[in-house]
């Protein structure tokens, strides 16, 4: 060893850190956030039960209550749910236990870029596969390359960031079946795409799901997610897990949010009705092709640079997303979250006026 700084895994040296730069914004559409707050009635509601709890004691050791409340919400056992300071937490306790040097992980590009990120911390091998040229999931190829590489892991953005993407469960579950290793679908968006794979995990045991708080459920600054998987297989995942990861205040008010699934179910209704609105306006403007979302954003190509439009719709105090560097295909694109109706109106006069 030469340098203090060796003693990092060359993995590691090797790759940059994910980051977002911080920027001051009028109308926030850059990270799939739910545009709306909870309900001041309910956050007083919360703070006042927040206080009657003893801050001193660390959480009960299985978040019991949190647990209990979501099996008997998503009609599960107890025994399949693991939850995480957030959906990322999971996936890096997913990758810890699964992802070693010599050890394979397959994903389609371009996805949420946190993925590659943990393979490559883990020393992994990833196996990389392009969306099909109209953007939806390349179905045949990942069976076929799931059969000649035999990854230990695939992780299956749906629906996808930054594109959208639908999976429909038959593709998945094609997928499942031809998979010896694991196969996790990250559904961090499942509240906007009508879609529901928990109950392939029947059939199917290596089938893991982890969903969110943090979108629909609007619950972004409090960092809570759920896995669902074969209790075995939980066992071995949570060995990985520290204690106490989820903090006495999240659960109460996860707990809380799931005693008023009118309130989510209404907001999601919402979002995706202007996701409907939003697109077609959009589509309306000659220069802008906007690709099928499952999800709350919308992918957008134009004939400018995404950094230019960017930049160009940011002079306005709109922040979107420049996913242009996210790969090849994406020079022209950028990423919208669907917020309010009022944002949304203020994105369309910006867009027209800039995409005739
Ligand atoms: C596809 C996907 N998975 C996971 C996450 C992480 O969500 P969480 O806030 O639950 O960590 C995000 C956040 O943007 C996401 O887009």
């Amino acid at each position: 060893m030469t340098d203090f700084l060796d003693s990092i895994k060359k993995s590691v040296r090797a790759i940059e850190a994910y980051h977002l730069k911080e920027r001051q914004y009028r109308i926030k559409l850059n990270q799939n956030e739910n545009p709306h707050d909870l309900p001041a009635w309910l956050k007083r509601e919360i703070l006042e039960e927040a206080a009657t709890l003893n801050w001193n004691r660390y959480p009960h050791f299985d978040n019991d209550r949190l647990k209990s409340a979501l099996a008997h919400y998503l009609d599960v056992a107890k025994e399949r749910i693991l939850l995480g300071n957030g959906s990322n937490e999971l996936l890096q306790i997913l990758t810890h236990a699964v992802l070693s040097e010599g050890r394979r992980l397959l994903i389609v590009q371009p996805t949420f870029t946190v993925y590659q990120q943990l393979a490559r911390v883990a020393g992994a091998e990833l196996i990389e596969l392009d969306f099909a040229k109209d953007w939806s999931f390349p179905v045949d190829d990942i069976v076929d390359r799931i059969k000649k590489t035999h990854p230990h892991l695939t992780i299956l953005c749906a629906p996808n960031s930054p594109t959208g993407a639908d999976l429909p469960e038959e593709a998945l579950e094609e997928i499942v079946s031809a998979a010896c290793g694991l196969v996790l679908a990250d559904e961090a968006y499942h509240e906007f795409s009508g879609r529901d794979y928990i109950p392939l995990q029947k059939n199917h045991r290596n089938l893991i799901v982890t969903r969110t708080f943090s979108k629909a459920m609007g619950l972004a600054g409090l960092r809570i997610g759920y896995m669902l998987a074969d209790p075995g297989l939980i066992v071995q995942i949570n060995k990985g897990k520290l204690p106490y990861n989820l903090n006495i205040f999240s659960e109460l008010v996860a707990c809380k949010l799931i005693a008023h699934q009118d309130l989510v179910n209404s907001c999601a209704r919402e979002i995706i009705g202007e996701r409907q609105r939003v697109s077609r306006a959009l589509a309306a403007l000659e220069q802008v092709r906007v690709f099928p979302s499952a999800s709350n954003f919308l992918m957008i190509e134009t004939p400018l640079p995404g950094k230019v439009l960017f930049e160009d719709v940011y002079s306005t105090g709109i922040l979107i997303r420049d996913i242009s560097g996210y790969h090849p295909r994406l020079t022209n694109a950028l990423r919208i979250s669907i917020g309010t109706t009022s944002e949304n109106d203020a994105l369309l006069d910006v867009m027209g006026s800039r995409l005739k």
